[in-house]
């Protein structure tokens, strides 16, 4: 029986190569039967398995995967022979993260707009528009080539999840080819054509919603599993907001919003009343936005990166944890707002300046992030969830925030299998 030692096998982060990633071509498990070599992780540390829906770990453990799932995990000590065996010599094992807010299709870059922000001047939506000439400017090539360095940034950084959304094209064809590019890289594809309003329909904002709504949707729809709105003064009010949710809901595409980002607003409301699968910013929550958070099953995405890079004040984490609210951390990786593609940094926030536990924010990085995209597959490891995860180079999932801004991902594993789910 093989035994590999993860500090030479799979590669260690930093190296030309990346992270390891397990991505052999195999058929879906089938009871009693194997079609491809099964890997024992041992001698783990920590296990976090997030088992039945909330933050769980066990200590000395072990996990067996098989075809892309988890088979087993239980005590190393009782752990079932495997086809090869992966020596963990201590290490926390985690779920890999979800990130299911990001913003990867895009040209340029904002540096002196962030700059500036140090410097005192105040975040405005208006900088999307400086991404969205870039955006058309640039070819597929381009385009393709950023996608895939944030992607291998992700991976690396334990991302073995995450969803993609247009917004930067913001015409027909722009719009359906960001999505055809993020369609190349993840399942979780989102339709933003309502991002900002573009300048050719300054005197036309509802000629630009009835364009959302109709033809840019009829193109995009199809390629696409999610409708996003950024319900914000200067960008959609409220009726505009629920107008676009619905088309996209009648074109067979899941809701989710960007909410209360800048000040209070109506988006959580609207949210609410579209049945959306999460809320994303909530950065600004009135009392009646807690109680739509915690009376229905809309998730409150926090974005902690947009915070740091706009000197804003962080979400009210604790107040919607306290009260019940089913809370995700996410990056919102994009040029303006919250050019980050770690979830380990936001992590380290979310713990450090919002005052969630690190076993509340690890939950919320991997389960919370599933549960945003409606994903029962990913975020625990558990018999039958997919096999992403991650070795961690530390004792303990604590580190990630205890350890900020120090790389310790010794390995990533991706299930091979690709997904196709439904809203
Ligand atoms: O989620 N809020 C709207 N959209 C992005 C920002 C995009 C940008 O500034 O380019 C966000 O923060
Ligand atoms: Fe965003």
């Amino acid at each position: 029986m093989p035994t590999t030692d993860p500090s030479t096998n799979p590669t260690p982060p930093g190296s030309p190569t990346g992270p390891s990633t397990h991505t052999k071509p195999t058929s879906p498990i089938q009871p009693g039967s194997s079609t491809s070599p099964s890997i024992l992780i041992t001698n783990i540390g920590e296990l976090v398995t997030n088992e039945g829906g909330r933050f769980t770990s066990v200590t000395g453990a072990a996990l067996v995967m098989t075809d892309g799932r988890v088979a087993w995990t239980g005590p190393a000590a009782q752990a079932p022979a495997a086809d090869e065996v992966v020596d963990a010599a201590g290490r926390a094992v985690l779920p890999g993260f979800v990130d299911s807010h990001a913003h990867l299709i895009f040209a340029g870059e904002r540096s002196a707009e962030f700059a500036a922000r140090m410097a005192g001047r105040p975040y405005k939506a208006g900088g999307i528009q400086t991404t969205v000439e870039a955006t058309r400017a640039a070819s597929d090539a381009a385009l393709r080539a950023n996608l895939q360095r944030l992607t291998a940034e992700m991976l690396a950084q334990g991302t073995t999840t995450f969803e993609c959304k247009s917004g930067y094209g913001l015409t027909v064809a722009d719009e359906a080819r960001a999505l055809a590019l993020a369609a190349e890289v993840t399942p979780e594809v989102t339709y933003l054509g309502a991002h900002v309003v573009p300048p050719e329909f300054a005197r036309d904002h509802a000629g630009y919603v009835d364009l959302v709504c109709g033809d840019m949707l009829d193109a995009c729809a199809p390629r696409a599993r999610w409708i996003d709105v950024f319900c914000e003064d200067g960008a959609f009010g409220p009726d505009e907001a629920a107008a676009i949710l619905a088309a996209g809901q009648a074109a067979g595409l899941g809701a989710r919003i960007h909410a209360s980002q800048l000040g209070p607003g109506p988006g959580i409301q609207v949210a609410a009343r579209a049945g959306a699968a999460s809320a994303d910013h909530c950065t600004f929550l009135t009392d009646a936005d807690l109680d739509a958070l915690t009376s229905t099953p809309v998730v409150a995405t926090l974005l902690p990166g947009v915070e740091f890079s706009c000197r804003h004040p962080f979400p009210p984490a604790r107040r919607l944890l306290d009260a019940g609210a089913t809370v995700a951390l996410a990056t919102d990786c994009n040029p303006g707002s919250s050019f980050t593609s770690s979830m380990p940094f936001c992590i380290a926030l979310a713990v450090r300046e919002m005052n969630m536990t690190t076993e509340e924010a690890v939950w919320a990085a991997t389960a919370g992030g599933a549960r945003a995209l409606r994903r029962p597959d990913i975020g625990h490891l558990t018999p039958g969830a997919r096999a992403d995860l991650i070795l961690l180079d530390a004792p303990s999932h604590a580190y990630l925030a205890y350890r900020p801004g120090v790389p310790q991902i010794a390995a990533v594993y991706q299930s091979p299998h690709p997904t196709t789910p439904h809203p």
